[in-house]
């Protein structure tokens, strides 16, 4: 028996969130639920107020006493110096893992009838770092940060995830054939992880392809794992075929805290006019209520709204001539739901929620660095360094010759090439120009100490002999692999 009330934040948001919150919680205050809610505010108020996060400090201490977050949709001011509110929020909390489930229902239009799929999406990493940086007068740089850690831990939550949900599959979507080493690592560990789980299927595509068949076939799909940025474009293509993006719901969990929205945004040109649909956000809850250990709760919640909606009960977003009753906004909505807390469901399945999702709150606290190196001694040996520079003189034979007189010792220049693509040695193509240039130095020799020696002295001659370099990457080995990637046509 349940002694003490689960504590429980929730934020109303922006827009239309906190009519949509309302009208959430009052379904939820008719379960008679043991929770206890602390309401705490961020968003658009705050980013005015000049908190350029748009959270107050005091809200992070509930955030963190309490074990969820009921979040409705923010506001993101357009423009520089605002961070993203949701971003801040996942990494602060290290809410590595965004689940996203995207079901059609027969009640709403949808082409594809039959889609039922879950988006596992890694919240953590890649170009979401927002490391970003003006190199030249030209070019800007945007950081893709992939760590193997995260790819293991986010690849099992999926197959950990497909397991205890009755999950056939587990799709794999990367572009590895152009980025061989961020999405190869991502499609490397799911190869080594997919062996684990022999009775879930595994399958790969590429992204491109993928998503095309996700648009025009997503029944093929049950469980889908991908990194930060491709699961945040297809969880919204995914959820918008599904029939209304007002429809689904997401976690973003993490080994301590985590985090339950809405899929869609604060809708502002429909807020304050009792006509969104909260059903997003009662899936939301409803998948908090599982994550927090209230499985029967969120079983009443979502066969009542089954209930609801298959009597043809809907807000505006989804109502149609086919299979609507009655048009209704926000509020009547959840006065429906409410009138049908205890009924099952009459043509859909029934909904039955048990604990078992919990198990994934046992992923590692933190993402292990074991295995990372693939042989026995994890040997890393620094065998070179690419040097960008900014230079505006000449072509790229005029910049070999200005180079290779100020090179002493072992460093050698191996090639240049212009945004990956080699233009010495050998044939240029047409037209090289540009203020941006990579040039690799490689390095012969074993002393792993003079390496970072010969770098200094090969910067410092570039420096003084009038070549500004605007960044560097080392060049390693990692037991005799390369760590770095060859230039186009090299
Ligand atoms: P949006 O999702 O707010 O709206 C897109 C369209 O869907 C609009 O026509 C809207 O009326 C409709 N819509 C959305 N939710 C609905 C609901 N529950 N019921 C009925 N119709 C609904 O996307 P938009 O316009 O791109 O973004 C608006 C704001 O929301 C932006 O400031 C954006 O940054 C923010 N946003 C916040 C998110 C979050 O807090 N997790 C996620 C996405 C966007």
């Amino acid at each position: 028996m349940q002694t003490s009330h689960i504590p429980l934040a929730v934020a109303y948001g922006d827009g239309i969130g906190p009519e949509i919150m309302e009208a959430v919680l009052d379904i939820l205050s008719y379960t008679q639920a043991p929770v206890r809610i602390e309401t705490i505010e961020l968003g658009e108020k705050y980013y005015q107020r000049g908190y350029s996060s748009g959270i107050p400090k005091e809200a992070w201490g509930i955030i963190k006493r309490t074990e969820g977050l009921l979040k409705s949709p923010i506001t993101t001011p357009q423009g520089k110096g605002y961070k993203s509110l949701n971003v801040t929020l996942r990494r602060t909390l290290g809410l590595y893992a965004n689940v996203r489930p995207c079901k059609s229902y027969p009640f709403v239009d949808t082409k594809h009838p039959t889609m039922d799929l879950v988006i596992v999406r890694e919240n953590e990493e890649d170009l979401y770092a927002g490391i970003e940086h003006r190199q030249t007068a030209n070019v800007y740089q945007c950081l893709k940060l992939i760590s193997r850690s995260a790819c293991e831990r986010i690849v099992r939550y999926a197959f950990e995830y497909a397991v205890q949900n009755n999950r056939k599959k587990v799709t794999c979507f990367s572009k590895d054939n152009i980025m061989k080493m961020t999405d190869g690592i991502f499609h490397k560990v799911y190869d080594e992880i997919a062996v684990e789980y022999p009775s879930i299927k595994s399958e790969h595509y590429i992204i491109d392809i993928g998503t095309a068949r996700l648009a025009t076939r997503p029944e093929i799909f049950d469980v889908i794992v991908t990194s930060n940025l491709y699961g945040d474009i297809i969880s919204d293509v995914a959820a918008e075929i599904s029939g209304s993006v007002g429809l689904a719901g997401s976690a973003n969990i993490g080994p301590n805290y985590a985090m339950f929205e809405a899929v869609h945004g604060s809708a502002p040109d429909i807020a304050g006019q009792n006509m969104a649909n909260p059903s997003g956000l009662l899936h939301a809850l409803i998948m908090m209520l599982v994550h927090v250990g209230l499985p029967q709760q969120a079983t009443t919640i979502h066969n009542a709204w089954l209930r609801t909606m298959e009597e043809g009960i809907h807000t505006g977003d989804i109502y149609n001539a086919k299979t609507s009753t009655q048009k209704v906004g926000t509020k009547e909505f959840a006065q429906a739901v409410i009138k049908r807390i205890g009924q099952l469901p009459q043509t859909l399945p029934a909904v039955h929620y048990e604990d078992a999702p919990k198990r994934a709150k046992e992923a590692p606290t933190t993402p292990g660095i074991t295995n990372v190196c693939t042989g026995p001694s994890c040997a890393k040996k620094l065998v070179g360094i690419d040097v960008f520079l900014d230079w505006q003189q000449g072509g790229p034979a005029d910049l070999a010759n200005m180079v290779t007189p100020l090179l002493k010792d072992r460093l050698k220049l191996q090639f240049i090439d212009v945004k990956g693509l080699m233009v010495w040695p050998g044939e240029a193509p047409d037209n090289v120009n540009g203020d941006h240039w990579r040039l690799r130095f490689v390095r012969e020799g074993e002393d792993k100490h003079a390496a970072t020696a010969d770098i200094l002295q090969l910067l410092n001659s570039l420096h003084e002999g009038g070549l500004e370099f605007v960044k560097t990457e080392h060049l390693y080995l990692f037991d005799d692999e390369l760590g770095f990637t060859l230039a186009q046509g090299e």
